[in-house]
């Protein structure tokens, strides 16, 4: 790890003085990703790659992506052999890597995946990478992922299989790259401090639980709704063969900071494994009796173990999901939960879930929850529930919700309709995609999105805190940009939904939460200015710093000097895009002659290098020709 931070620092530098300054508004560019592997095959050997089993690899130059040569796998007998390569000096714990690789079969076609073998203590885990890709032998196929280690780990190494077929396959042009992790905010309030009328949490895998995820959440964190790890899959993929291996690390995680834990989720119609829905014979179930007891005495049998293993360590669970369909005359959604028991699969989660756990809060959980045709057929079935004595304590509404939709009228309908039932509500599962509908993408969030996105988040918790007699939890599902469902979800794309960026550090969506003046704009013909410094990356006695200064008035400049104070003692020794001088303390920084006109709404942004002794803290005010500017 430390010759790569100094590849990092040495990458900077030499990237930093190439630094564009935008003078439109910008988000703040992300540091560029350091490559920790690159296999090309292009000098004749295997370079270090290794069958997982008795295969043959070899050199070849029959075909290459890149170049000449690429790596022939050939002498597999089993799916699951292919190539393999050793990680374990190279990964860190906690550090998200992006692994690419390309594909091309020797002859027929099949699905290729790729994945991580980790073993601690012995035991052997697999953690996917890339799912199933159709790979044919026309052309090469792109598998592409990302990875995090989270556990302490003896062996590690990323490998290639194949779903059905042994044939021979070739691989090429491999690497392994990471976006090194900022140190985070400490100096800026946290969320939970702030949102202090219920807990404010986010779902977690246990790649949040270290290193600089750890910290994040810790700091503005009161609670957390394990992702997938208590999903059926996770937890019971095989009939009465219970594994909370994913799950009880963080649950641990959150006994050990006092937080919160919402458990996510008893019943589902999706991750539930398939031997789940068959019948005695094998087959799939159906409407009969025989069925009908078997798939209900699974479901019992589940929530036992589940909810009995964590006991009070679990307050809360989504005893169902996502069971309404409003397109449905009765409103239900046509699972084979439904198809097989009906409703008595819900009445048989909740009475077995209040045997086990006769003080957790029993949620029903759902999305789409402001479409009114959708709350009110779960307003029904919630009613009918209760009045029927099943213990349905509480409503939870997802909230996957984006920067146009829904409109706050909606989501006060959605809240208030439920009301009069007496149930508590939570929003369990909240997340503001920047985009608008699926053909959108862009490489990187625009300043317009992320602006719209602050106000969303604002104007949603500035609700949530008014139905704070009803609201009793708000979970955003995820920490950081840096990990998202929406990157794959409902297509493939980079999203930003959350209030921190991809390198955790606080974005407008947060101050919208936290301090909403911060992010609102000047009226009409006003001038205002906020900074936005960061310390990019830092070594012994050495420093790489940003400065943006934003111009939030309507009033163009024609140029800018912004000013600050350093109070430990920093000295900046170069700086691009712009002009420096420094006296003591004081450090006056002036445009260059490019970068001076700033619209109404726009941002330039400014690189230096410094050196600090003892400590290196962030100047706490700035100013721009002269005006006092927000600190962000
Ligand atoms: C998502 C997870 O975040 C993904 O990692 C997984 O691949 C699919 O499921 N509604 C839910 C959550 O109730 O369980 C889903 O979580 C997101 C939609």
């Amino acid at each position: 790890m430390r010759a790569l931070a100094r590849l990092a620092v040495t990458t900077l530098l030499v990237a930093a003085p190439l630094t564009a300054v935008t003078a439109a508004a910008s988000a703040v560019a992300d540091p560029t990703p350091i490559t920790v592997l690159t296999s090309d095959f292009e000098d004749g050997t295997v370079q270090g790659w290794a069958g997982r089993s008795a295969e043959t690899l070899a050199p070849s130059t029959t075909v290459a992506h890149g170049g000449t040569g690429s790596l022939s796998v050939s002498g597999r007998t089993a799916t699951w052999q292919g190539p393999s390569f050793d990680v374990l000096d190279t990964f860190v714990k906690g550090t998200a890597y992006t692994i690419s690789v390309w594909v091309r079969t020797a002859s027929g076609s099949d699905n290729a995946r790729l994945s991580v073998e980790r073993r601690t203590g012995g035991v052997a885990a697999y953690d996917q990478v890339a799912g199933n890709t159709a790979v044919t032998s026309g052309g090469w196929t792109n598998l592409t992922g990302r990875y995090t280690l989270a556990t302490d780990v003896e062996f590690l190494r990323i490998y290639v299989e194949t779903a059905s077929t042994t044939g021979a396959f070739f691989i090429d042009d491999v690497t392994a790259s990471y976006v090194p992790a900022l140190p985070i905010q400490t100096g800026i309030p946290s969320v939970k401090d702030v949102v202090t009328e219920f807990p404010v949490g986010a779902a977690i895998t246990g790649a949040e639980t270290v290193t600089e995820h750890g910290q994040l959440l810790a700091k503005h964190f009161a609670s957390v709704t394990p992702g997938n790890a208590l999903k059926w899959d996770a937890t019971e993929p095989s009939e009465n063969t219970f594994t909370y291996t994913q799950a009880d690390p963080l649950i641990a995680w959150a006994k050990a900071h006092g937080t919160a834990v919402r458990g996510h989720t008893l019943v589902w119609h999706n991750q539930t494994p398939a031997w789940v829905f068959l019948g005695a014979d094998g087959q799939p179930m159906t409407a009969t009796a025989e069925d009908k007891e078997l798939l209900l005495g699974r479901l019992e049998n589940h929530i036992r173990n589940v909810a009995g293993h964590y006991g009070d360590d679990i307050g809360v669970w989504d005893v169902v999901n996502e069971v309404i369909d409003e397109s449905q005359a009765d409103g239900m959604r046509r699972s084979t939960w439904f198809t097989v028991t009906g409703l008595d699969y819900i009445r048989t989660a909740f009475r077995v879930a209040r045997e086990v756990l006769p003080a957790a809060t029993l949620c029903i959980n759902d999305y789409n929850t402001n479409v009114a045709a959708k709350r009110d057929a779960l307003f029904a079935l919630v009613s009918q529930l209760r009045t029927e004595g099943v213990p349905v304590d509480c409503v939870g509404h997802q909230m996957h919700i984006n920067v146009s939709w829904p409109s706050v009228a909606d989501t006060r309908a959605m809240l208030q309709k439920f009301v009069p039932l007496g149930v508590e509500q939570q929003i369990t599962e909240m997340d503001v995609s920047i985009y608008t509908g699926s053909g959108e993408s862009f490489p990187a969030p625009p300043a317009d999105r992320l602006l719209q996105q602050a106000y969303v988040y604002r104007d949603m918790f500035a609700l949530f805190r008014e139905f704070a007699g009803e609201i009793t939890s708000v979970t955003l599902w995820g920490l950081a940009d840096d990990n998202t469902w929406l990157d794959t979800f409902p297509v493939t794309r980079k999203d930003a939904p959350l209030l921190f960026d991809t390198v955790l550090q606080a974005k407008s969506a947060y101050w919208g939460v936290v301090d909403p003046s911060k992010i609102e704009q000047t009226p009409p013909g006003t001038s205002g200015c906020a900074v936005t410094y960061r310390v990019t990356g830092s070594w012994t006695g050495g420093f790489q710093g940003e400065v943006k200064v934003a111009n939030t008035g309507t009033t163009a400049w024609t140029g800018w000097t912004l000013t600050w104070a350093f109070t430990g003692g920093q000295t900046v020794t170069q700086l691009w895009n712009g002009t420096v001088a420094q006296s003591g303390t004081a450090v006056t920084v002036t445009n260059t002659s490019w970068n001076g006109a700033v619209a109404g709404g726009g941002s330039a942004t400014a690189g230096f290098l410094g050196s600090w002794t003892g400590g290196n803290p962030a100047p706490t005010a700035f100013t721009v020709n002269g005006t006092a500017c927000t600190v962000l």
